[in-house]
């Protein structure tokens, strides 16, 4: 390949430079790029002018086309009701966490509901399949399976033959990084593979009006490409998530053309496969122990449904110059800022001590309301004073040490009441009692941590 025809792609995030450089420098990630291939100039082309296109209203007569529904409720209800004919979804999620696992499940159920369901693999062998189909008692699901690589295999599998894809039809193909279009000029499970399959692929659920589920691994070095780089081409992206260490597994929608995308599905992974989780908040405060100090309970949102999750927090004397922050679930630079408004605010200086934060159950939180609970894991923990056993918390923080509210409140606290708590230190500005819950309506952080000095 000579030399001018190269350019250097980030396998992590797509951006092209015309360099070779160890980190890159739009998303930061080290040693992913790779030099592929640079197309040739452009010539300039005449466009011959084709048949019109035929413009429609925006307000169309046909009904909402009803959605491809697997009875997985955890799954369907990320896809924002179950899966839309005709589109194209993209799971993603690190090697290992369970995607193909979970994958097989919702194709054996499509497939025993009447869908057409075609699992195509480039990574395991069919025995493989049919042994892990065995262990989760699917083997008798009439699913399709295809072992495959070549992109113009498949899709002449998927449109041709005497059984074309078709609306009902439902497609996974399992990873999209071993799809191989030999009409492309790159190694397979490079951004230009990638893309160029996951393009076709696209189209050939535009043109048939099948689902098509891509399944895609992150990745951390640049050997393949990861799954953001074809986000943008796909209707839905999902992610499954979960801590090896932990059974739990959650399906996170990030992008969703048809649906919300701030829902999650909660899966137990089990040694006959992937149960679903009705009521995640029992699970996630399971194994939560009487009069610790560093532990609160917070009353969360994950979508549409609350959540309660146990919020642990170590405070310790460092020996080191400069203390320990370690975090687990939750964002660093929120914890930095509570750190600070703890201290300009209210006096509580941990400068000097090490801080370990820890999500339980292996969930990351990004709501901002989950602040209050945090600070008081840490007071707790350094006060040496536990929180009430029976009392969640939820609040923002901000900079000047108030207590803000948050969205969906009384969501938060019936999920509480539900599971037996009885108190609650919450914003400002709500009703006294809900649904048998006292509350402690806190208008300033330093109020919280003189409660605690008091106790
Ligand atoms: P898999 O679905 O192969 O992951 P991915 O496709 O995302 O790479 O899941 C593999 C892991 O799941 C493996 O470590 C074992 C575990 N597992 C169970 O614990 N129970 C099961 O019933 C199955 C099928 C897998
Ligand atoms: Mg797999």
């Amino acid at each position: 390949m000579a030399r001018e025809a190269m350019h250097f792609i980030c396998q992590a995030c797509g951006a092209v430079s015309n360099k070779w450089a160890g980190k890159c420098d739009a998303c930061n990630a080290w040693n992913s790029i790779s030099g592929e291939a640079a197309e040739g100039p452009q010539p300039v082309l005449e466009i011959k002018r084709g048949r019109r296109v035929k413009l429609l209203p925006l307000a169309g007569s046909e009904a909402d086309a009803p959605r491809i529904q697997s009875g997985v409720g955890e799954f369907d209800r990320v896809c924002g009701g179950g899966l839309v004919p005709g589109s194209a979804l993209l799971v993603g999620g690190d090697p290992g966490i369970g995607k193909s696992t979970l994958l097989l499940q919702v194709m054996a159920a499509l497939a025993r509901r009447g869908c057409r369901a075609i699992y195509i693999s480039g990574e395991e062998s069919a025995a493989q399949i049919r042994l892990r189909a065995q262990r989760l008692g699917l083997a008798d699901a009439p699913v399709q399976l295809g072992i495959e690589t070549r992109l113009g295999s498949i899709l002449s599998t998927v449109e041709g033959g005497g059984a074309p894809a078709a609306s009902n039809t439902v497609i996974v193909i399992d990873s999209i990084q071993t799809v191989m279009a030999e009409v492309i000029d790159a190694a397979p499970g490079t951004v230009t593979q990638l893309r160029g399959a996951t393009q076709e692929l696209v189209r050939l659920a535009k043109r048939t009006g099948c689902a098509v589920i891509l399944v895609g691994h992150v990745t951390k070095d640049g050997q393949i490409a990861g799954p953001r780089v074809i986000e943008h081409m796909v209707d839905t992206v999902l992610y499954f998530e979960g801590d090896r260490g932990h059974q739990f597994r959650i399906l996170r929608g990030v992008k969703n053309r048809f649906g919300p995308t701030d829902e999650i599905g909660v899966f137990e992974m089990t040694g006959a496969g992937l149960s679903e989780v009705e009521n995640p908040s029992a699970l996630f405060l399971a194994g939560r122990q009487d009069n610790v100090s560093g532990s609160a309970v917070f009353a969360g949102i994950e979508g549409t449904r609350p959540l309660l999750v146990e919020i642990q927090a170590l405070v310790a004397p460092s020996s080191l110059g400069t203390p320990r922050r370690a975090v687990v679930g939750w964002d660093t630079g929120r914890l930095a800022m509570v750190l600070a408004v703890l201290d300009a605010r209210c006096g509580l200086t941990l400068g000097a001590c090490d801080v370990y934060l820890n999500v339980a159950g292996g969930l990351r939180i990004t709501e901002p309301a989950a602040d209050l609970a945090v600070a008081a894991a840490l007071i707790s923990s350094f006060t040496n004073v536990p929180v009430a056993r029976d009392c969640v918390i939820f609040g923002e923080i901000s900079l000047s040490g108030e207590i803000r509210p948050v969205s969906q409140p009384e969501a938060r606290l019936k999920e509480a009441a539900k599971l037996g708590f009885t108190r609650a230190i919450t914003p400002p500005g709500l009703s006294a009692h809900q649904g048998g819950i006292t509350l402690t309506q806190t208008p300033l952080l330093a109020a919280m941590v003189a409660e605690f000095e008091a106790a």
